[in-house]
């Protein structure tokens, strides 16, 4: 197909604002898709996705539709909205020339409307504004269009107006696509150069990589060479989504699809990587993309230790659907083998575990997690860790520094004070306030992550009752005093619920905590001391009661089968719980850590 019939978009937005929905009446409205087939958020494929009702993994399909009697070709990316997932959004608009900006007609510009928008006009793409919702009872569409031109400048003059849910206004919306996205350039003859952007496994077929083809034309039973993974295989299968996978001879300049090469080993595909032709290699790859920095670890044990393996090769499986999560194998005196793992954030390991329990059927303990620290060591060594167990006695510490991030809220006016307040007993540090309209506001804030990530955005929605919203990236690490939460569960270190917190907050922290951990840790027939410390000082201490339990004692008499069906019970209550010394403490207790604010 020539690339001048050819268009390459993403739609990106604030959550929630409709991205999955538009891109729905996209497939509709072009009749990929018929109203038989049609559900919910059809590209939203993945449980925990439809559980949740959010995006979490970009999906590229492609639509034809026909226009002044041409048949044009739609290539869309639909990206998830959630901070989290920004690198998904980063590396869609790497492959596209322009971009839907999905703003909702009552909620108007948010945090990651902003955030999104910035993204795309950084990439260089040609912006359309639409506003969805227009069928709401109440609306406020021509603010939110001020809003549009004021925070983010751009024109939005000519903004579309549509309902996705309703099917209205959206042949508009394509005719716009078609009119206003630039054709992608690229010619047909020359090297081949196409850029990675996303892989998935699969257990019959291996792996699946999907890719934007910039320069010349990949064909069926091309040999073809990853410029960085410097392997060389043979296409077997070339497809595109529409939005099932569909077999085509071959991609030109500008196309999206998918190539199947029957590479079952993992390890060898990397996003952002460049395939060329073996025989006529192109010379430079082309720039690929930033690698993301997790913020986020924790420890992922499987409770079963013969599952290491097994959590191993899903962990590997699952590096090759989302390239922004990391993980390296370690070992606790406690939880046996397991695997470090980072992420972006706190939603983005909530939903790698429950894929990983989901998809591949391991059951897991995850340790507390934590943000990424930097030590200088009096020998002037600058380290960087992300595991509490390796902070190392305070005599061998110069500086303990945190991760900061630069916050911005976007809120009704009213709430300004109460979130003010909270960010400086988060050891906020104020940067601007700038009006929106009349009832509201941008706030800029700078901030230790820690004190964000783990329940910042609650806070923001309770307080201002769902009209908040934020944002925040990293932008460097700062000196803190900063010390070693230890906690004592009758006697034993338990390293994996250690945490970093700041000297201020450790003696609350600390109380919380043991708290918690009293109400998440059953009783034991002897009684459970559990204690936070710093070093050798104990700061907070709470105590188990003992008991006494015993589960058959109320089937008098002789009823065999309902005892084992009790004692049965019992033991699948004990599936998730590690052994500490004597003590068995459950999954949830290691997340006490988060609800201990
Ligand atoms: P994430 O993928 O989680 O970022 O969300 P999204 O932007 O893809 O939003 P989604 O399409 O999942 O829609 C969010 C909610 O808004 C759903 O309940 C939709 O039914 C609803 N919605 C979407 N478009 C419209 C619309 O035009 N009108 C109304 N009234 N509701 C809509």
């Amino acid at each position: 197909m020539k690339p001048e019939f050819i268009r390459n978009f993403s739609i990106i937005a604030h959550i929630d604002h409709g991205k999955s929905t538009l891109a729905d009446q996209l497939l509709l409205k072009s009749g990929a898709i018929d109203e038989r087939t049609y559900q919910a958020q059809i590209l939203d494929d993945l449980d925990v996705e439809r559980e949740r009702g959010i995006t979490v993994k970009a999906r590229a399909v492609a639509i034809k539709y026909p226009y002044k009697g041409q048949i044009y070709q739609l290539n869309f990316i639909d990206t998830p909205g959630h901070v989290d997932f920004h690198y998904e959004v980063s590396r869609s608009l790497a492959a596209c020339e322009g971009a839907l900006l999905v703003v909702d007609a009552f909620q108007g510009v948010q945090a990651q409307t902003v955030a999104n928008a910035y993204a795309a006009i950084e990439a260089g793409l040609e912006i359309i504004p639409v506003i969805n919702k227009i069928d709401l009872p109440v609306t406020r569409i021509e603010e939110v269009c001020e809003e549009i031109e004021n925070v983010i400048g751009l024109d939005a003059s000519n903004a579309l107006r549509v309902s996705a849910k309703a099917g209205i206004g959206i042949e508009d919306c394509i005719e716009a696509i078609i009119q206003r996205i630039p054709a992608p350039k690229g010619l047909p003859d020359a090297q081949l150069r196409a850029l990675v952007f996303d892989s998935k496994y699969d257990d019959y077929r291996g792996v699946v990589t999907y890719i934007r083809v910039v320069d010349g034309t990949i064909r069926k039973k091309d040999r073809i060479r990853f410029m960085r993974g410097a392997t060389v295989h043979e296409v077997i299968e070339l497809g595109q989504f529409c939005p099932f996978m569909e077999t085509v001879e071959e991609l030109g300049p500008g196309q999206a699809g998918y190539l199947i090469t029957g590479v079952k080993v993992l390890g060898n595909i990397h996003v952002g990587d460049t395939v060329t032709l073996q025989g006529n290699p192109a010379s430079e790859p082309l720039p690929g993309y930033k690698q993301p920095k997790q913020m986020v670890f924790c420890g992922m044990y499987p409770i079963d230790a013969t599952d290491f393996e097994k959590l191993r090769f899903e962990l590997d499986k699952m590096l090759l659907n989302d390239a922004s999560f990391s993980f390296a194998p370690e070992t606790s005196d406690a939880l046996g083998f397991g695997f470090r793992c980072g992420f972006l954030g706190m939603l983005h390991m909530e939903i790698i575990q429950q894929r990983l329990e989901k998809e591949a059927d391991v059951d897991l303990i995850q340790t507390a997690p934590n943000v990424t620290y930097q030590l200088l060591k009096r020998t002037g060594e600058l380290v960087t860790i992300d595991n509490p167990a390796e902070v190392p006695d305070s005599g061998s510490i110069d500086e303990f520094r945190e991760p900061i991030a630069r916050v911005t809220f976007i809120l009704p006016t009213a709430s300004m004070g109460t979130i003010m307040q909270l960010c400086s007993d988060r050891r906020g540090e104020y940067k601007s306030t700038e009006f929106l309209g009349r009832d509201r506001a941008q706030l800029v804030y700078e901030m230790p992550l820690a004190e964000i990530i783990y329940d910042m955005h609650d806070k923001l929605k309770s307080i201002t009752r769902g009209y908040g919203t934020m944002d925040y990236e990293v932008v460097g690490f700062k000196a803190a005093d900063l010390v070693k939460l230890d906690i004592l569960v009758k006697g034993n270190l338990v390293e994996a619920l250690a945490t970093i917190v700041h000297r201020q907050s450790a003696e609350r922290r600390g109380r919380a905590l043991v708290k918690k951990l009293k109400e998440e840790i059953p009783r034991h027939q002897f009684e459970v001391p559990i204690q936070a410390a710093i070093g050798s000082r104990v700061i907070a201490r709470e105590t188990i009661q003992a008991l006494r339990k015993n589960v058959t004692a109320k089937c008098y008499g002789g009823d065999i089968s309902r005892k084992r069906k009790l004692l049965q019970k019992q033991k699948e209550g004990k599936k998730r719980m590690k052994q500490f010394g004597e003590v068995e403490i459950p999954q949830k207790a290691f997340l006490s850590v988060l609800e201990a604010g």
